[in-house]
């Protein structure tokens, strides 16, 4: 079993490979789930939304694992923002996932009323003050808006923001803001929705160390300083292949071919949720 290694900064302790949980239903989540922890995964992430809550608690309660050897991500979803109801909603995801604290909560999409982000984000970090988790984040903010609650939430305070990144999405300038401030990039959507599975020269540079284009994909994402990938998966035999990515590493000149591929590929972009990109 391949332990993973983890992502120190700001006390983070996240492993670099998460097992994401999109579109997988609880069925789903009860099968799969099991033989990812089997093969060495450790960090979960999921959300209020993916509905999927109770059967990673039901999974992760009787795989029976010390509480820090596991790191589980919810994110809460925009109907829940208005403080009263975001501490209700947290209360209710942790019952659900049969736990204390999780480990990392996000804000699901920056969608704020007129009173704009900034009464959500005291209420964040009132939760964490109280215990119900250990880290604080957003998602799917851009630029200007991560500034925004980086600074008012002050420094070392957000542990990451959690954005779409792959090969077809470089995330260039976002990538620049988050490392002045020290945030984590958690990529979602990291093998392009399995568009990444065909492409011809990731093939290529993965014949000369053994591995597959999805392998390479994650890889390349690893690698970089300071980013985290959760690929999503209902087959076992993707789940491991996607861990096995720890015994190679890229060249620099693969690196470089890989960040070359980028398309500006942006494929989640739901108009009700989305901000305006920055790329
Ligand atoms: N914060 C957000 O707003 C947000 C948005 C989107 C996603 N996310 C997070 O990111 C996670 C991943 O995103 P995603 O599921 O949309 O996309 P993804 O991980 O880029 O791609 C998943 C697709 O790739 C296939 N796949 C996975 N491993 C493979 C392998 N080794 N070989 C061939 N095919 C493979 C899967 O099919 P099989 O099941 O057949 O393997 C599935 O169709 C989500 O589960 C969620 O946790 C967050």
């Amino acid at each position: 079993m391949d332990q993973v290694p983890t992502l120190a900064a700001n006390g983070l302790n996240m492993p670099v490979l998460g097992f994401g949980t999109f579109r997988l239903d609880e069925e789903t989540v009860r099968a799969i789930l099991p033989e990812a922890l089997d093969l060495g995964y450790r960090h979960i992430d999921t959300a209020q939304v993916y509905g999927n809550e109770a059967a990673v608690g039901e999974v992760i309660s009787a795989a029976g694992l010390a509480r820090n050897e596991l790191f589980v991500t919810t994110k809460v979803w925009v109907d829940h923002y208005e403080p009263t109801e975001l501490m209700q909603s947290i209360e209710e995801s942790l019952a659900r996932l049969r736990l204390d604290q999780v480990d990392l909560l996000l804000l699901h999409w920056p969608v704020f009323g007129s009173k704009g982000m900034n009464p959500t984000l005291e209420t964040l970090m009132r939760a964490r003050s109280a215990g119900l988790t250990r880290h604080i984040g957003i998602s799917n903010f851009n630029i200007d808006q991560t500034e925004q609650a980086a600074s008012f939430c002050g420094e070392g305070t957000l542990a990451t923001n959690q954005v779409e990144y792959h090969a077809y999405l470089n995330q260039r300038r976002l990538r620049r803001v988050l490392g002045r401030h020290n945030l984590v990039l958690t990529a979602h959507t990291p093998l392009a929705r399995a568009q990444l599975v065909n492409d011809p020269v990731l093939w290529e540079i993965g014949s000369q160390y053994g591995k597959t284009a999805p392998q390479v994909a994650l890889r390349w994402l690893i690698e970089q300083d300071r980013v985290a990938a959760i690929p999503a998966t209902s087959n076992p035999h993707h789940a491991k292949a996607n861990i096995d990515v720890f015994k190679f590493s890229l060249s620099q000149q693969d690196q470089e071919r890989i960040a070359a591929l980028d398309r500006g590929e942006r494929l989640v972009d739901p108009d009700e949720l989305s901000p305006a990109w920055d790329d």
